[in-house]
């Protein structure tokens, strides 16, 4: 595996005062977003599935940060329209709303059971609706959503229809959001990770992994903070007029023929 330079320099960004409402925290993407936010001043309000890691998370962002955690399934729809309530209830608003749930599961369509086909929907999908639903209310002028998608929402994914149906439609809820929401100065941009390190393609990589870092022009898997990196910016000032994107952060391998 090619050894790439990695960047030097953390950009820093100023959220005092802002708050994040984050979905799938204890993840790998999620928690780096949660800790360039708490860095950057913001205040947390922290949601996953897994309670545990939503402590071990909470551990390490440590006694200065601002933060709330908040055990949540992002498929039920009144348990999100509930934290997002109780979100605006501890810190007064919901500036920033960024969707990290995600679920990958295995499984081609021949023969795929409809649990599974709901399941990926639900939490890739519904969840993201339920979410930024849920979120608006709440948002103040100059707010931001960002919704963590997939480049297997543009490209497909053998094996993972599900999540890259899902996927692609947040693609398109994002646009169509971006619109609606624009009278009101709130801004909606997604990111498509390529291949992150974390444990969601831990598996994949057993399988795969050669071939596809071969595949990479930057010859390395992305790390979570590159993709937190371009979060915060999507939330910062610095983005004030970019709307309805789609940012795709994945070491060229999507262009790569
Ligand atoms: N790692 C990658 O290469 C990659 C690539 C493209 C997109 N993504 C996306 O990035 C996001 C974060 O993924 P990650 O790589 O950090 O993986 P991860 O598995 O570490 O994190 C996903 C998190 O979502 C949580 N989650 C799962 N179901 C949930 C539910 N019903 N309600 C609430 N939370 C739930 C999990 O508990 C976990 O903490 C996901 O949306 C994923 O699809 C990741």
């Amino acid at each position: 595996m090619r050894q790439a330079a990695m960047p030097a320099k953390t950009v820093s960004y100023d959220f005092t005062g802002r708050t994040l409402f984050l979905t799938g925290a204890g993840g790998g993407i999620p928690a780096a977003i949660a800790k360039l936010f708490a860095a950057s001043g913001a205040n947390l309000f922290l949601t996953d599935l897994h309670p545990d890691s939503l402590a071990v998370l909470a551990g390490e962002l440590g006694d200065n940060t601002s933060l709330a955690i908040h055990p949540l399934d992002v498929s039920d729809p009144e348990a999100v329209t509930a934290a997002a309530e109780a979100c605006r209830d501890r810190f007064e608003k919901i500036d920033y709303v960024v969707t990290g749930a995600g679920l990958y599961e295995d499984g081609t369509v021949d023969g795929m059971a409809d649990e599974v086909w709901r399941r990926g929907i639900a939490v890739n999908l519904d969840g993201v609706f339920h979410t930024v639903r849920a979120g608006l209310p709440h948002m103040p002028d100059g707010g931001a959503v960002v919704n963590i998608a997939s480049m297997a929402g543009h490209r497909g994914s053998f094996g993972h229809a599900p999540y890259s149906a899902a996927k692609g439609a947040v693609l398109a809820l994002t646009r169509s959001l971006a619109q609606e929401v624009a009278s009101r100065n709130i801004r909606c941009n997604a990111i498509s990770p390529g291949l992150i390190d974390t444990p969601m393609v831990r598996g994949l990589m057993q399988e795969r992994g050669g071939e596809m870092l071969n595949m990479t022009p930057l010859g390395r898997l992305g790390t979570p903070k590159e993709v937190a990196e371009v979060a915060a910016f999507l939330c910062s000032d610095g983005a004030a007029f970019l709307t309805a994107e789609t940012i795709h952060v994945n070491g060229g391998v999507y262009i790569a023929s």
